[in-house]
């Protein structure tokens, strides 16, 4: 039975995507993702099977052709962090899946920051609801994967409704393609500007408390 391969391509310019990676798409007949992701691999001249936000459309995509076709699932960032691991490995086992790491959001842009991430708690808001407060009364630096709803501005506005106004806050947004931009501030200078809709945040408490 054929596995199904997850690879994970890295924050998105072609330089952060590992030869492993390539080597994995290679060995697949399908390419599974997002229309971007997959943009960047149409020179491998695979079948490309385009899916958005629906998850059942793709476990149905799967569940169809995995027997005649090698599936790939193509992932930005690393495959564990946030992504299709969990869905994929819960519906089908791990046994049916191949892993193919990748350079996962955090790391670009903690390595961008020339900052270690070792003691940075790793959160999602994307498509979820967590109580960032919660976890900033515990935490001192946050790093936070951001949403269309829950954007830079939103969670600047948050964090002065919560009384964090004297928190730094860094965004990275289109990281590792030509228009990154890396801006920190505080929440009272990050709520008025306007990102794209692909941005990371790190939150950190400073000396003083926040
Ligand atoms: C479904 S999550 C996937 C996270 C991914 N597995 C990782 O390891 O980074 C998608 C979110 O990742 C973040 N992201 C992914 N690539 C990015 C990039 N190039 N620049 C900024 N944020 C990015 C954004 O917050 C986006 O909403």
């Amino acid at each position: 039975m054929n596995k199904i391969a997850i690879v994970g391509i890295g924050p998105g310019a072609p330089e952060y995507v590992t030869a492993a990676a390539v080597k994995a798409m290679e060995a697949c007949d399908v390419l599974m993702g997002g229309k971007r992701n997959l943009d960047t691999f149409r020179h491998l001249g695979k079948e490309c099977y385009v899916f958005g936000s629906d998850t059942g459309d793709l476990i149905r995509y799967i569940e169809e052709n995995k027997a005649a076709k090698k599936l790939c699932a193509v992932v930005t960032g690393d495959p564990g962090f946030y992504s299709l691991l969990d869905l994929l490995a819960g519906r089908f086992g791990e046994d049916a899946l191949e892993v193919t790491p990748g350079i996962s959001s955090f790391q670009y842009l903690f390595s961008r920051l020339k900052k270690s991430w070792k003691d940075c708690k790793l959160l999602s808001l994307h498509g979820r609801h967590a109580a960032l407060a919660k976890v900033l009364a515990e935490e001192k630096q946050v790093f936070v994967l951001t949403d269309r709803t829950n954007t830079p501005a939103k969670i600047a506005e948050d964090l002065i409704e919560d009384g964090y106004e004297n928190i730094t806050m860094t965004v990275g947004e289109n990281l590792s393609y030509p228009e990154e931009r890396i801006i920190t501030g505080k929440p009272s200078e990050i709520i008025s500007q306007s990102f794209s809709n692909l941005c990371v945040v790190v939150i950190e408490k400073n000396e003083l408390g926040a």
